[in-house]
């Protein structure tokens, strides 16, 4: 299976922390934030990576992380979004690298604690169709949110005004090989991207979208609120 990080888009909500550098470049405690989505694929197993980057100093990536030594990999593939059309529109960068194979997919500002190899695993025996991941929160309204009935996924809200539960979705999903054919079907939403969620919801039509529950921290780091909280968990977590 392989692995995507998503780190494009503009990370304009961290003005002017990303004036001059970019978002996932910024520290988290003591590692720049893309650190932690890459080592949690590689926790979970995963040695094929490629990074979508974008937006400012994108050339930094490759001073910061090279060909991946660092991090026991013998490469690490690269591929550059222009604009900021959307999550679903960065992993579609990534088709010619899966080459058929399943996905694993992280956001570029997630951290997250849980060690996700058994649920790749769990994937891998997967026959088709997707896997996200749901963390309880207290703000619901600012995630992807989903309705469940009778322990099932019946649709998913970006970012609703009234959220069905109180569950977020997590920024780690799994993908077969059918994703990108679906991505093409998309059409912008009102902020002007390809949602991620709107993927997710043809998955929860086709009846192929499983989910877990994360059980240890997780938390985005793409507002002055999130950020200072990601450094917080690390830190009590190094602490500990
Ligand atoms: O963190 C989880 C949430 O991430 C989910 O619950 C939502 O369903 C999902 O839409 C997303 O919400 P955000 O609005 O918080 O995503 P944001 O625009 O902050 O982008 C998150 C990461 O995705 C960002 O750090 C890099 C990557 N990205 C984003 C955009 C818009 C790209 O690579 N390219 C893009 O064009």
């Amino acid at each position: 299976m392989k692995g995507v990080v998503l780190a494009g888009g503009l990370g304009t909500r961290l003005s002017p922390l990303t004036q001059v550098t970019n978002k996932h470049l910024l520290p988290v405690y003591d590692k720049p934030m893309i650190y932690y989505p890459i080592e949690t694929l590689i926790r979970a197993g995963i040695r094929d990576i490629m990074i979508v980057t974008g937006g400012n100093s994108a050339g930094d990536f490759l001073r910061l992380l090279g060909n991946g030594n660092d991090f026991g990999l013998k490469d690490l593939y690269y591929t550059y979004q222009r604009g900021e059309g959307g999550i679903a529109e960065a992993l579609s960068l990534a088709e010619y690298f899966a080459d058929g194979e399943k996905v694993v997919v992280i956001l570029g500002d997630n951290i997250i604690e849980d060690d996700m190899a058994g649920f790749v695993k769990k994937f891998k025996k997967q026959k088709n169709g997707a896997r996200i991941f749901l963390k309880e929160v207290a703000d619901p309204e600012r995630f992807g949110v989903p309705e469940i009935r009778n322990g099932k996924i019946v649709r998913i809200d970006e970012k609703p005004k009234k959220p069905k539960s109180q569950y977020a979705v997590t920024g780690i999903y799994m993908y077969d090989e059918h994703v990108f054919k679906i991505i093409k079907t998309l059409k912008p939403s009102e902020r002007g991207e390809l949602e991620i969620s709107d993927v997710n919801n043809h998955y929860v039509k086709d009846g192929t979208l499983e989910f877990d529950v994360l059980k240890g921290f997780w938390t985005d780091a793409g507002t002055f609120e999130s950020l200072f909280h990601a450094n917080s968990l690390v830190h009590e977590k190094r602490r500990k």
